[in-house]
């Protein structure tokens, strides 16, 4: 099983090695505070300032219950990045989130974010969304249009005043329904 179908609901716990010394596993209640610690080195890692960050400390916590939720890379054992998938606030059953994407600095630029970007479509796909909606940091536009994202438009942060973000939207293609009639199979 490949690590995007792992995580496409099909993980448990754990999950085999990619061949790299990378693996991908679940997050757990108890990777919560590492995951926040991670995700304020990440953020941090555009050279914000010490108040914008301070600003921004709400939307980096990871809950012990959030931290279950996750899709969490690792090299040789070492957190390296993770992913979280949320669902719409107004309860939108064909469209999700990604809440939150973040590589430890010392893996940026080595195409942890990019496994992890796919796993997490693969993943949203797996829930039966059609579409994955990114409010982005604004120095991550180009990553996210190199992974195929569409800018959809511009947000205001909830968390900082007149700060203002891209959003992506990503369109998925959901996992066929066992209740679609069969195809037919002309190759075969
Ligand atoms: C954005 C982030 C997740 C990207 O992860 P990464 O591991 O550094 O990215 P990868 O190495 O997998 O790069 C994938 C592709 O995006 C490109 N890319 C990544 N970051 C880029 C950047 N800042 N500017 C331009 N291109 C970038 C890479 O060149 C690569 O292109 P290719 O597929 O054509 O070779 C990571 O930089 C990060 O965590 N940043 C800080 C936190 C953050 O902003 N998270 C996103 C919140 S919305």
């Amino acid at each position: 099983m490949s690590i995007m179908e792992q995580s496409a609901g099909a993980v448990g716990s754990g999950s085999g090695p990619t061949g790299t010394g990378l693996t991908m596993r679940r997050g757990r209640p108890e990777d919560a505070a590492a995951l926040c610690a991670l995700a304020v080195r990440s953020k941090g890692w555009w050279g914000y300032s010490a108040s914008f960050m301070r600003e921004c400390a709400p939307e980096l916590v990871v809950s012990p219950q959030a931290a279950a939720d996750t899709v969490v890379a690792e090299v040789d054992g070492q957190l390296a990045g993770f992913h979280l998938l949320v669902p719409m606030p107004d309860g939108s059953s064909d469209c999700g989130e990604l809440g939150m994407l973040f590589v430890d600095p010392p893996f940026i630029g080595s195409g942890i974010g990019k496994i992890l970007f796919e796993d997490a479509r693969r993943s949203a796909a797996g829930r039966g969304w059609l579409r994955l909606i990114i409010v982005a940091d604004p120095h991550s536009r180009t990553f996210y249009e190199r992974a195929g994202a569409v800018l959809a438009g511009e947000r205001l942060s909830q968390t900082i005043p007149g700060h203002s973000l891209p959003v992506f939207d990503v369109t998925l293609r959901p996992r066929p329904s066992a209740s679609s009639s069969p195809r037919p199979t002309y190759w075969r």
